[in-house]
């Protein structure tokens, strides 16, 4: 029997499409890649942005053929599941869906799974709750190098214009036991680079410390400060990220730790969201633009090496033209590694949803063509800093558009392409950067 997978959204729906396929694979089900060669697919899904629901709706479409000449199970499981009015949309016209669960029962999959199949009968197993946290269960991770590790869920920052807060629950952070443990065993298996996730990542056990709920100090670790401490320590792990963070809790000691472990890498990801006080304020995002702007010269002063990555967000209701300068403005003063920019998209539940001075979608559009053509001159300008320097690269595969070609990240996470023997798979080595193209750089052993 065979499954396929599809996920959408960020690198904990990642996490979690992995935690699946290990549950599947543990009752004996095969990965396919193909999806008319399937008994059962998955869809994890998202809903942080509107674009995620044309995607599964069009491929919900795409598996009606499937199902009536297979009978395949079709299971849809991820936030956007916990939206009742898209739970309500796909009863109704895509009556075929045999399983829906939600972001806070994909521990129970394999029961819903088996229901299903003995009683044949459409199962719905979605609950709304605060959240809780499911240890042990089986994973089946992509790479034998790179392992992302959820160390806490959920968010309670409720900036306005975001759906996680509602489909994801409260913050809750893992043991730190549990936390050491996995990456411990990673690392006995080979792993050599450590993603640590969570909505909020660098607020782990803030929620605990501050209501005073008990929790098991483990080698000295009570908060995000002390964790990257404690697993800078482990030996064989060579380099350690996390995302995503909130600049609010970038407090002294998680600057500190950022400095000092020599394997966190100094590539720091500050979603800025927008450059304007104002609509900082309406996004309740809770510091202003002088506050970000501070926030990086502090970080930049005490952490050597930095680079900053950031997400940011055009036309959220009522920004003006002068307010989106703002953003343009901390853009260039900050010149950021990476910018991941998102077109305002209205999100049922959220106050932003609300607001009656939405920006039509074609200033939207002008003002993100206006934000990419900045970034990307920025990044045209920041890549020639690479070239003829010497980069630690940590090999990741073949590179995927040519297979006589290595490809590995540096740690500010550039990809860099390069020639080499296949051994050099996993090994951390040094490239001279000979050339940059855009997206990638192109080294040199
Ligand atoms: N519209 C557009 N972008 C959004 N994001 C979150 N919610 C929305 C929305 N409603 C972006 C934010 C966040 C990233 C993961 O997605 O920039 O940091
Ligand atoms: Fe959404 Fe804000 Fe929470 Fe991030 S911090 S998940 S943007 S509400």
């Amino acid at each position: 029997m065979k499954y396929n997978i599809l996920t959408m959204g960020c690198q904990l729906n990642e996490n979690d499409s992995e935690k699946l396929c290990g549950m599947l694979e543990k009752m004996g089900y095969e990965k396919t890649e193909n999806q008319k060669e399937a008994d059962i697919v998955v869809f994890n899904t998202c809903c942080v942005r509107e674009n995620a629901e044309d995607k599964l709706f069009g491929k919900l479409g795409e598996l009606k053929k499937l199902k009536e000449e297979k009978g395949i199970i079709i299971a849809i499981g991820g936030c956007m599941m916990q939206e009742k009015h898209i739970t309500d949309k796909i009863k109704e016209s895509y009556p075929f869906v045999d399983i829906l669960f939600g972001t806070h029962t994909l521990h129970k999959f394999p029961e819903d799974l088996q229901k299903a199949l003995e009683e044949k009968k459409k199962i719905e197993d979605i609950i709304d709750i605060d959240g809780e946290i499911h240890e042990g269960l089986p994973i089946k991770r992509d790479s034998k190098i790179k392992a992302s590790v959820t160390i806490m869920n959920g968010c309670n920052n409720f900036c306005s214009y975001c759906i996680v807060p509602y489909v994801r629950g409260r913050e809750r952070s893992r043991k730190p036991k549990d936390i050491i443990q996995e990456i411990r065993e990673l690392a006995k298996q080979g792993y050599q680079e450590i993603t640590l996730l969570g909505q909020n990542v660098n607020s782990y056990l803030r929620v605990e410390r501050e209501k005073g709920i008990e929790f098991e100090e483990y080698e000295g670790v009570n908060s995000f400060a002390t964790l990257l401490k404690a697993i800078n320590k482990i030996d064989g792990i060579q380099r350690i990220r996390f995302v995503s963070p909130h600049p609010k809790d970038f407090i002294d000691d998680v600057i500190e730790a950022i400095a000092t472990c020599e394997k966190v890498c100094k590539l720091v990801h500050l979603p800025l969201q927008a450059g304007n006080t104002r609509v900082l304020k309406e996004m309740n995002r809770k510091y202003s633009k002088e506050q970000y702007l501070d926030l990086v010269e502090k970080m930049r002063n005490k952490i050597p090496n930095l680079t900053l990555s950031t997400d940011i967000i055009v036309g959220f209701p009522g920004e003006t033209d002068e307010e989106f300068e703002d953003t343009l403005d901390v853009v260039k003063r900050v010149k950021f590694e990476q910018v991941y920019m998102f077109i305002y998209s209205r999100r049922v539940g959220t106050p932003g949803d609300k607001m009656e001075n939405q920006i039509p979608e074609e200033e939207k559009h002008k003002r993100f063509d206006k934000l990419k053509a900045l970034v990307e001159s920025q990044i045209e300008e920041n890549n020639q800093k690479y070239v003829g320097t010497l980069q630690r690269v940590l090999v990741e595969g073949e590179s995927k558009n040519n297979k006589e070609l290595l490809t590995g990240r540096t740690d500010s996470n550039k990809v860099v392409v390069f020639e080499g023997d296949k051994n050099l798979i996993g090994k951390m080595i040094d490239l001279k950067i000979v050339s940059e193209h855009m997206w990638y750089l192109k080294g040199e052993i």
